[in-house]
């Protein structure tokens, strides 16, 4: 398969962007209408995958940001000594077109953004990587090491986290 994952840049036309369907409603209008703006502004790099076999089509991406995880969410096995206010790195959206699901594309991805979040640890610092999870979606990052959060009120969607001492 001839598919691969590049920075993307806002100031191009990606064919397949406006037809992108991974099956979620939200995730869908994002990448039609916010993914541009969003990252023109520095909100957040995104990260595609692109079918070279059909003029780069737009089939996957993500979107990663910094963040601020706040101490009393994580589970005690994570806590030492800790600040208040804990950095991190965020996995804002994921989504992979429905006709490349289940072809392990979500999980090159994910290992995409987990070899990025050690690179940002080297240079400025991050605790790990923090993803808001849908309910449907919680068994894929169960899968890749990621935890569910100790929250008050169980909420929609899901923290969860991964420590960036425990990626591999
Ligand atoms: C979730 C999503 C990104 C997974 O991408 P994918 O390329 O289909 O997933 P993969 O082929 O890499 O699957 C890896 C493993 O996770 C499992 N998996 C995939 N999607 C899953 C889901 N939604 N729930 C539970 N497990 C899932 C697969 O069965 C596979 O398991 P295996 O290793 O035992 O074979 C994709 O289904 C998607 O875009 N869904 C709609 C948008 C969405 O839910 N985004 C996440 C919001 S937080």
């Amino acid at each position: 398969m001839t598919i691969g994952i590049s920075v993307y840049d806002p100031n191009q036309t990606t064919i397949g962007q406006k037809q992108f369907d991974c099956g979620h409603t939200a995730i869908n209008a994002f990448v039609h209408s916010s993914l541009k703006p969003q990252v023109k502004r520095n909100l957040s790099v995104a990260y595609v995958l692109s079918d070279f076999a059909k003029e780069d089509r737009f089939v996957g991406f993500y979107t990663i940001a910094q963040h601020m995880v706040d101490f009393g969410q994580l589970s005690g096995s994570m806590l030492g000594s800790m600040p208040r206010k804990i950095p991190c790195t965020r996995l804002i959206m994921l989504g992979i077109d429905k006709q490349y699901q289940g072809q392990k594309l979500g999980s090159r991805l994910m290992r995409h953004a987990l070899s990025i979040s050690q690179q940002v640890a080297q240079e400025i610092g991050s605790f790990g990587l923090y993803l808001d999870a849908d309910p449907t979606a919680l068994n894929f990052y169960k899968k890749l090491g990621f935890t569910q959060l100790e929250i008050d009120r169980p909420t929609l969607p899901s923290p969860m986290f991964l420590c960036i001492e425990r990626i591999f």
